[in-house]
Formats: structure tokens, C-alpha cells, sequence
């Protein structure tokens, strides 16, 4: 592995000036209410689809004590389609935190907003730096595969202890001179740099700012980087859902549990095989309804495939008296958190 490369953080700051994102919503502003809004949205979701939910969410909720005050269930409402509820969980749950603990005042330190609910060591940087100018390494994985090239890091990050090694390199290679202007530039070049030249297939080598320094392009083998060996399991899972409709065309949905998957969220009725779906309705007053099963469809989650195989029947208001959920008319669920292939079937 190579040495930090002289002059890495001087030719990322003034390559972003020139050809970075530069005018993204969320940039040009150093409220960290609108930073942080924008990194967690951005975690595990591209800036296409974040655009819109963002403007949305801002509308609704104007800033941290806005949002402390909303109720849970509306917050999951407005991140409805965007998945990955434990995020909007932990957001209200850290706007509340903010308002309660910290006077309604983001900490300004990396070191402090990493204490809050759903802020991890890098998007703790990605603030600090933005908003605050701190000097501190981001570590996402478009930087991952950017600073593994340039550095020539061939370790396996699947070992703690690498990943720990390069967060060390990420730190030498921070800017050492007009850190409160540069951080910023420093930090959202290595965003875009990762985003729209070091791809992870056929990098535009050729276009990169620090060619010139890197371990990699020299050697002819970015593709070679970062190297992990253990990508984490997918695994599968079958799913039958009871789309269960009255006269007027109300729906019947369950809250789901706060823990695992679409925790929070509302939900039809979900089973893990058609006969325990048979079983749930034979204690209805539904027992013997007629129920048509669906085409199966495949929803992917980032660790597991999901097929949904939807069970419908048509039903009166009373069949479900004493059961746990409720029934919600059109204009109810279409403004609660539901997960995104529920909502598309309701919709179809
Ligand atoms: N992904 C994470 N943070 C980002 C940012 N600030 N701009 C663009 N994409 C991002």
C-alpha cells in the first residue's frame, strides 16, 4: 500500500468547485436541520428519489422542534415509499432527543452527534463538516471504494480491524490548511467523486482529478478495489398477505411490531404459509369465505428477497371484530406508512 498521496485533498476541493454537485437542496445551506434531514434520506436511497420526499418533508416539518412535536405514525406516513422505516423512526426519535436534551440546538461536534439515534460515525462527519467546517473523515461506501483505490488498500474491510485501518488513512488524508472552508468541498468532492467517476464498474479514470495519485489507475486494477469478502447472506422469505376489502372498499391493516421487518408500519394482515392465513380466518366470522390467491411477486430488500403472494376476498365490516388492525377507507391508507409493495397492491 502507498503512502498519503501529496496534494489528495487540494486537487478533491478544488475539483468539487469546478465539477462537483453544486446545487443540490441540500447544499448552499449550513443549517445542520436540513444537512442531517438530507444525509439520512440519502443513506440507502438515490438523490432522484430523495429530491421530492425532502421538499415534501421540509414543507411539513420546518425544523427539529416541528418535527419533535409530530406525532410518529405521520412521520412514517411522509417517508411512505422511501423504505427503510427504522430511518424515519430514528429521526423523530433524535429530533425529540435534540429538542429535549440539547435545548433544540444540534450539537456541533461529530464526536456528540454520533450519540444521537441514527446517526453513525460517518454521517456524524458528513454534518460536522458541512455545517461546521470539523475536521473529520466521512467513510460511506462510495469513499470506501474512492480512498481503497487511491491508497491501494487491499485488506479485507469484512475484518473490523482493516476497516478501522482505513478510517486512520481517511484522517491523514483530510485537508491541513483552511480546514473551515475547505472541509465542506473536501467532503461532499469525495461524495461526488465516488458518485459520478469512481464507479464501482468501468470508473472514468481518465476524468479523475487524482489520477496522477493513485495506487490503482497506475496499476491498471481499480476494479480490483475495495476488497470484502464477505458480503453478508441474502436470504428469502415467503410472505402470504390478506387483502381483505369491504362493500365500500375499505381495507383491513394491522400495525406491525416497532422490531423487524416493516416495524411500525401499517400492514395487511401478513402469514408465513396460506394454510396459517386459513387458520387466522377460520376464527372469524369469515370461516369458509371465498379467497382468491394472487400472482406471487418478488420485493427486494437489501438482505432478503421477499416473495409476496397476496390472498384477496371481499368481506363485511363485522368479519373482523375483535381481531387486532382496523379498517381504513381510501383517503385513511393512503396517508399512512405502509410498506412500499403493500401500497402498490392497494393501488393496483
Ligand atoms: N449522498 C450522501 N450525502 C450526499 C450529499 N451531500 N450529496 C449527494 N449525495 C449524497
Amino acid at each position: 500500500m502507498s503512502e498519503a498521496p501529496a496534494g489528495f485533498a487540494g486537487r478533491v476541493v478544488r475539483w468539487q468547485q469546478t465539477h462537483g454537485r453544486n446545487t443540490l437542496p441540500w447544499q448552499n445551506t449550513r443549517d445542520p436541520y436540513r444537512v442531517w434531514l438530507s444525509e439520512i434520506m440519502l443513506q440507502q436511497t438515490q438523490v432522484a428519489t430523495v429530491l421530492d420526499y425532502y421538499e415534501r418533508f421540509l414543507q411539513r416539518f420546518a425544523d427539529v422542534r416541528a418535527l419533535a412535536s409530530a406525532e410518529l405514525d405521520e412521520v412514517l406516513g411522509m417517508w411512505s415509499g422511501l423504505g427503510y422505516y427504522s430511518r424515519a423512526r430514528n429521526l423523530h426519535r433524535c429530533a425529540r432527543e435534540i429538542v429535549a436534551v440539547h435545548g433544540g440546538d444540534f450539537p456541533r461536534r461529530a464526536e456528540v452527534l454520533q450519540t444521537l439515534p441514527g446517526i453513525g460515525r460517518s454521517t456524524a462527519a458528513a454534518i460536522a463538516s458541512f455545517c461546521f467546517g470539523e475536521r473529520v473523515a466521512i467513510l460511506d461506501g462510495n469513499v470506501k471504494r474512492v480512498l481503497t483505490r487511491v491508497l491501494g488498500f487491499d485488506a479485507d474491510l469484512s475484518v473490523a480491524a482493516n476497516e478501522r485501518s482505513l478510517w486512520v488513512h481517511a484522517e491523514a488524508l483530510l485537508p491541513s490548511r483552511g480546514v473551515r472552508e475547505a472541509m465542506p468541498r473536501y467532503t461532499q468532492g469525495l461524495m461526488d467523486l465516488g458518485a459520478t467517476i469512481c464507479l464501482s464498474r468501468k470508473p472514468s479514470c481518465l476524468l479523475c482529478p487524482v489520477r496522477e495519485v493513485c495506487t490503482a489507475q497506475r496499476a491498471g486494477t481499480p476494479e480490483d478495489y475495495p476488497v470484502k469478502t464477505r458480503k453478508g447472506k441474502r436470504s428469502s422469505q415467503s410472505l402470504w398477505l390478506l387483502l381483505a376489502r369491504a362493500k365500500d372498499g375499505a381495507v383491513w391493516l394491522q400495525k406491525r411490531p416497532e422490531s423487524g421487518i416493516w416495524g411500525g408500519l401499517h400492514c395487511l394482515p401478513a402469514f408465513d404459509s396460506p394454510e396459517s392465513l386459513r387458520a387466522a380466518l377460520a376464527n372469524t366470522k369469515r370461516a369458509g369465505a371465498k379467497l382468491e390467491e394472487g400472482e406471487a411477486f418478488l420485493h427486494v430488500l437489501t438482505h432478503r428477497d421477499l416473495h409476496l403472494h397476496p390472498v384477496r376476498t371481499t368481506c363485511a365490516r363485522s368479519t373482523f371484530s375483535g381481531v387486532d388492525g382496523g379498517w381504513f377507507g381510501a383517503d385513511e391508507w393512503r396517508v399512512l406508512g405502509l410498506p412500499a409493495p403493500v401500497r402498490k397492491l392497494l393501488m393496483s
